[in-house]
């Protein structure tokens, strides 16, 4: 939740701030603002709303100067509006600040405050106050004895007028990555403002405080030791954050979920032996097979594809798994020990709570692995062994390719523990084979895009839609009650289809249709019974069949015909039209895709 950008360099620092502003705005865009440095002046704008809003206001303003500050807002403290949004600047405009992060103390901090005045509601203006207050000439130090006393989280960048030359930044609980190129350096919140500029880059941990001036960048601890910290070659291209001609980023990766799904599974396979080969396992076999249980670890749609881990792992590897949110995880007693496998799944790697059930997973000793997309997140590196999903960026709040990227490396890893159970070499190779054709068969669903589009279409006036699977399904339909949710506002709830007639029933009528994903498995005619139990209610049916099932026409208003695949492997494919069907509702409703009202793309903050 809201992004940070700092430069320091030779190049003009506006364009830098207000396209790193843009690259960041899906992890909040409620307002946004940049402050500038140049001959002893901070010069700010701020604004409420989108980036573009800002520019707008920019306009033809000169703002000159090669050290700058810019920040996009989720608002946590304080209502949306100009004054609570960020750069802060203290001190009779000599400090300016960007935060993210929530100061807990901040009224307790205000307190001590020799200067009670603020311009904002927020706790990120206290902090900034107790900055300039504890200034004697020394930013850094300043820095350092204010953040001693706060309770809470921050992601922070400083800079002074005084000190041309300097940014200071800290973090404890919010990301912040520092890009290193020839005499400049970019600080932000992901690595995505600066892939243009520089691929090196470092990331800050907890507790620790980045110092960038003319010598170049120090990074020390609260004890004042210097840290000598890791460059990682970041080998995402800047290409592929960009819309590439699509409308906006979320239609963009769902067809992007082809090309990346070979980027999940590629160099994974051991064919010959039927099993998959994920190097961040790091462990044994005699570890594996000390492994009595496994648990996922995960929110929103990273949680559903735990759901589908669960299916997987208890098929192939005959392992009892529990799903949990990690919000819950983090605060019960979860009874865990050295015998379990955690696995933590998260896109961004830095959902606050995903980051503490991971801490609290180690803490009491189980075996924890993460599965996450953004390369030198905190969840990554926390977890030090686990496997990145290689979705490459995914900038729309909706998650879509990181979830079909998450299914592919949990089947894997079920595979990889199923294989020295008892799941058989021919089961193996048959599901590396499955996996193989997996992205041929996307394209086939994204064929019917057009089709798809005009089905959504006529549901868009609805205002609650269900939708029911069962086994393996149950997972895709609640991912697709989540897309259509979030995007479009509609109100939908997702039920395995056995549950139907002992309550949610009473929610069927002809203004409440129902969407159902109906497998060829085993559970095929139960199934076509629900849809027919609703149908006789009066709700219209869209019906996600498997080619070649001309019955399921019998049960369909609508329908979308999906290739067959492993059963296992179903939701890989299944997922794709619920993603399409939310997303031209959405545009059919004039909603911001990429930007749903209240969410952000990375949710930093409890
Ligand atoms: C997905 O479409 C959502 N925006 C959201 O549920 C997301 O999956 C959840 O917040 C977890 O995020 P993470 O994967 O970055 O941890």
């Amino acid at each position: 939740m809201c992004g940070i950008v700092g430069y320091i360099g030779k190049k003009q620092a506006l364009p830098i701030l207000l396209q790193g502003l843009r690259d960041l705005e899906y992890r909040g865009y409620d307002s946004a603002g940049i402050a500038v440095l140049d001959n002893g002046k901070i010069d700010r704008v701020r604004e409420v709303g989108k980036v573009d809003m800002l520019a707008k206001k920019i306009g033809q303003v000169k703002i000159a100067g090669t050290l700058g500050i810019a920040h996009t807002r989720w608002a946590t403290h304080g209502g949306v509006t100009e004054f609570n949004a960020h750069p802060h600047i203290v001190g009779s405009g000599k400090l300016a600040l960007v935060h993210n992060g929530i100061i807990e103390n901040y009224r307790e901090i205000k307190k001590q405050l020799k200067n009670q005045k603020q311009e904002s509601e927020t706790d990120s203006e206290i902090l900034g106050q107790l900055i300039f207050e504890n200034y004697e000439g020394d930013l850094v130090k300043a820095v350092k004895k204010s953040l001693l006393k706060v309770r809470g989280t921050y992601g922070i960048v400083v800079m002074h007028a005084d000190h041309p030359n300097q940014l200071v930044a800290a973090r404890l609980g919010s990301p912040l990555a520092i890009g290193i190129a020839e005499g400049e350096y970019y600080i932000a919140s992901d690595v995505t403002p600066m892939l243009p500029f520089t691929k090196q880059v470092t990331f800050l941990d907890d507790g620790e405080i980045a110092n960038i001036n003319g010598d170049g960048l120090k990074i020390q601890n609260m004890r004042d030791e210097i840290i000598n910290k890791t460059i990682t070659h970041i080998d995402w291209d800047q290409q592929k954050a960009q819309k590439g001609g699509f409308e906006n980023f979320m239609i963009k990766e769902i067809f992007d979920q082809p090309t990346v799904f070979e980027d999940a599974i590629r160099g994974r396979f051991n064919m010959e032996e039927g099993t998959a080969v994920l190097g961040g396992l790091n462990m044994t076999l005699e570890q594996m097979r000390d492994i009595k249980r496994v648990i996922f670890v995960a929110e929103g749609t990273a949680r559903y594809t735990g759901l589908i881990g669960k299916y997987a792992f208890e098929r192939l590897a005959d392992l009892p798994c529990d799903v949990d949110f990690s919000s819950e995880f983090r605060y019960r007693d979860p009874a865990v020990n050295k015998h379990t496998l955690v696995f933590v799944i998260s896109q961004s790697g830095e959902t606050a709570d995903t980051l503490m059930a991971t801490r609290e997973a180690k803490r009491k000793g189980a075996v924890v692995r993460g599965i996450v997309n953004v390369i030198g997140s905190t969840i990554a590196r926390e977890t030090k062994a686990g496997t990145y999903i290689h979705a490459g960026p995914e900038l729309s709040v909706a998650s879509t390719k990181a979830y079909t990227n998450m299914v592919a490396v949990l089947l894997l890893y079920a595979l990889q523990f199923g294989r020295i159970k008892h799941t058989s070499l021919a089961t193996g190779k048959r599901l590396l084979q499955a996996l193989l054709e997996i992205p041929e068969k996307m394209n086939e669903i994204l064929k019917q895009d057009a089709a798809i589009k005009k089905i959504a279409e006529s549901y868009k006036d609805y205002k609650s839609i269900l939708y029911i699977g069962r086994g393996v399904n149950y997972p895709v339909a609640l991912e697709g009650t989540m897309k259509l949710k979030e995007t479009s506002y509609i109100h939908a709830e997702g039920f395995a289809g056995g549950e139907l007639k002992h309550g949610p029933l009473a929610l069927v009528s002809k203004d409440v249709p129902v969407v159902a994903i109906l497998s060829k498995d085993q559970l095929y005619e139960k199934m076509k019974s629900s849809i027919q139990e609703v149908r006789a209610r009066g709700a219209r049916t869209l019906v996600i069949a498997t080619v070649g099932d001309e019955e399921a026409k019998e049960v369909a208003d609508d329908i979308i015909y999906v290739p067959d695949t492993m059963e296992l492997l179903e939701p890989l494919l299944n997922t794709i039209p619920l993603q399409l069907f939310a997303y031209h509702i959405a545009v059919a409703l004039g909603r911001d895709v990429d930007r749903p009202r209240n969410l952000a793309k990375s949710v930093t903050v409890e």
